[in-house]
């Protein structure tokens, strides 16, 4: 089994107008997906990109619910509602496309299927997204709203999922689709590409990182020290990647094992 997380910087343009699709690129990583398949079997998990992030902002779904009333809590419980539309739409569009490639893929709400605690996926049911990839589906999860046992709601990262998910399954291998070729030693396309980062390294890497990011004042990591912490997790599993999900072949090159990429080895 395979997982893969399909940024939503690759789907889409993050700054661009509101649900704003790249259908030549989910084509083009369903095309290459359909070539393993159904030899191997995959899940797809993807982000929010230009669907999600803007109403779950303007609604502040990650400030919860807690001490809300009236009209200010049902504005709240709107904006989730209307985050989890986008997500939608952006799922319905993605699954469309593998379709058109002859993949048997199908849109899951992650909404519908985990709950969080305090930031954290506490509580998955996972057994329809087994007997899906039994039965020889393509499950496609995204980044959502969830409900949050303290919080009331908050967001759930397509990233969290993957981790939650590989934790269960141990898939041979974890690919994240990025918009950039993949980790580097400082700024995306300022540092060093790093080929590979042995599992025990990450650490010393996301200080750095951290370091870096303090000294400049701003993120110039883009969430890639989240991105790396949750790799670490999922490296006690499986065999983790990080490619360029714009550059036609890369995905290819990931689940072959030769790509241009990082590789983050099972630890
Ligand atoms: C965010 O998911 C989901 C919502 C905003 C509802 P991710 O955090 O996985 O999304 P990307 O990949 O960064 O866009």
């Amino acid at each position: 089994m395979i997982i893969v997380k399909l940024g939503g910087s690759v789907f889409s343009d993050k700054r661009g107008p509101w649900k704003n699709f790249r259908e030549d690129v989910v084509r083009s990583i369903a095309a290459e997906i359909a070539k393993f398949y159904p030899d191997k079997s995959f899940i797809v998990v993807h982000g929010g990109g230009s669907f999600g992030h803007k109403p779950a902002k303007e609604y502040g779904i990650r400030d919860g619910l807690v001490g809300l009333s009236g009209s200010d809590l049902f504005e709240r419980k709107r904006g989730f509602s209307l985050t989890h539309n986008a997500m939608l739409e952006a799922s319905v569009r993605i699954v469309n496309a593998f379709m058109e490639q002859g993949l048997p893929a199908v849109s899951v709400s992650s909404s519908s299927v985990f709950l969080m605690d305090s930031n954290r996926v506490v509580y998955g049911d996972v057994e329809p997204i087994r007997k899906m990839i039994e039965t020889g589906f393509i499950p496609v999860l995204f980044g959502d709203v969830a409900v949050d046992l303290k919080k009331g709601v908050d967001i759930l990262s397509g990233d969290q999922i993957v981790t939650y998910l590989t934790k269960l399954f141990k898939p041979r291998k974890v690919i994240f689709l990025m918009s950039v070729d993949g980790i580097y030693d400082g700024k995306p396309g300022e540092g060093t590409l790093l080929f590979e980062i042995p599992a025990d390294r990450i650490d010393a890497l996301i200080k750095r990182l951290e370091l870096e990011a303090k000294a400049s004042g701003e993120d110039v990591t883009g969430g890639i020290i989240n991105k790396l912490k949750e790799a670490k997790e999922i490296a006690r599993f499986s065999e983790v990647w990080f490619v360029n999900g714009l550059v036609p072949g890369r995905l290819e090159g990931a689940i072959k094992g030769d790509g241009f990429g990082t590789r983050i080895p099972k630890a």
